[in-house]
């Protein structure tokens, strides 16, 4: 290990993905690697215009520094749209932040100390894996699946001591596309219910619903110990970068340090053309054409695999957001899998990097917001195929 670098980076891992899909791939190969939005459902025009009409209406404020807390108005815009839902929450609640991403960050350096307990989904979102793993915790990983996230599991780890905190990510999480059902939200809330955990709700995909309704936000379940993160990256455009966390409080107050500390604001230009944007346009209907589109290519999916992959292997049926998840039988390596499908011309994640310190696991992620219904045909039967091989 090189002493010039801190242990703090040399403990974090690696993007896996990017590791994984850095030699040049055949031409025609067909991936479900990715974890992009659709760019052709990217509200250019929109933006375009929203662009000009903040050029010629605010002068050159729009180039000056501003509040680290972000722009007021469009902390008012996202407050009013978690009112909707029925939560509780005021623009003083919300902190904008450069991605969700910076969220998870800005929550490391506001709880974490190194040896810190933290709790975590697995399979579980790798970014934040990677954010947490700065702060140098003890990563405390909590079984999920379709019944959402296990009770004994998160009991086990409670039995051990509080976490600082536990991250979740309930609704068509990434990697699997699961959504905790609410029994489960309720039976997890009382378990944490007044232990001093903060509870992280990253809910980047949950307005991204096809079907089927809605399940209760943790927010509303254990409002004095939950944090929210949320973003405009899968709704509207990931390359302005703008999420925000919902905190309350002092954690709001510490968080709204590390942001300082961190870069002083999110770019407040962007945060001006989101807000033209938003002001202009109906957003909810936005998500409509986004959700219709991805509705369908997931249902192209879904029976693709059912037509081509062996009877063995279990999926996820999402009813929202980006990926789905599927487990090869018992004893093969998604890994293994992966070597095969690259030569087949077809990728994927294996799901290696979404656990902490598990390898040749026999799952794996999906991803069909960026392949449309005749390359998914394609891809899907030369995986099937890939699978076929494997289980001999
Ligand atoms: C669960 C989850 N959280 C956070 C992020 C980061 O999103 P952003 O920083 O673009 O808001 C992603 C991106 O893929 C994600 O899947």
């Amino acid at each position: 290990m090189n002493p010039l670098f801190s242990d703090r980076i040399n403990d974090v891992p690696r993007s896996f993905i990017r590791e994984i899909l850095k030699d040049a791939l055949a031409p025609g190969t067909i991936s479900f690697a990715g974890g992009l939005p659709n760019r052709s459902l990217f509200p250019a025009r929109a933006l375009e215009e929203a662009t000009a009409r903040v050029f010629v209406e605010q002068g050159t404020d729009i180039f000056q520094y501003s509040q680290s807390e972000g722009l007021l108005a469009l902390r008012e815009v996202i407050a009013a749209r978690y009112r909707q839902r029925g939560l509780s929450v005021e623009a003083e609640h919300i902190l904008i932040t450069t991605g969700s991403q910076q969220g998870l960050d800005l929550l490391g350096k506001a709880l974490v100390n190194e040896g810190d307990r933290v709790g975590i989904e697995e399979p579980g979102y790798l970014g934040a894996i990677q954010a947490f793993s700065i702060y140098r915790p003890r990563f405390c990983p909590i079984p999920v699946d379709e019944n959402g996230m296990d009770v004994s599991g998160l009991e086990q780890v409670l039995a051990g001591g509080a976490p600082k905190l536990l991250y979740t990510v309930p609704n068509f999480q990434n990697p699997s596309g699961i959504t905790y059902p609410d029994d489960n939200r309720r039976q997890v809330a009382e378990k944490l219910s007044g232990r001093g955990v903060v509870l992280v709700e990253d809910d980047p995909y949950g307005d991204l619903r096809f079907e089927g309704q809605p399940q209760t936000s943790f927010g509303q379940l254990l409002p004095e110990q939950t944090v929210m993160l949320g973003s405009f990256s899968k709704i509207i455009v990931p390359g302005f970068r703008i999420g925000w966390i919902v905190a309350k409080g002092e954690l709001m107050h510490k968080l709204l340090i590390a942001k300082q500390a961190s870069d002083l604001h999110t770019s407040s230009f962007l945060q001006q053309v989101m807000l033209q944007f938003l002001t202009d346009h109906d957003l909810d209907r936005h998500v409509e054409g986004i959700c219709k589109a991805y509705g369908q290519q997931r249902a192209h999916m879904i029976s693709a695999i059912d037509r081509h992959f062996p009877g063995a292997v279990r999926i996820t049926r999402p009813q929202g957001g980006m990926f789905l998840w599927a487990e090869l039988p018992a004893g093969l390596s998604a890994m293994r899998l992966f070597e095969k499908a690259v030569k087949e011309r077809v990728v994927f994640v294996p799901g290696d990097p979404f656990y902490i310190g598990k390898r040749e696991v026999p799952t794996l992620r999906l991803n069909y917001s960026c392949v449309n219904e005749e390359l998914i045909e394609v891809g899907i039967s030369r995986l099937g195929q890939a699978i076929g091989e494997l289980l001999g």
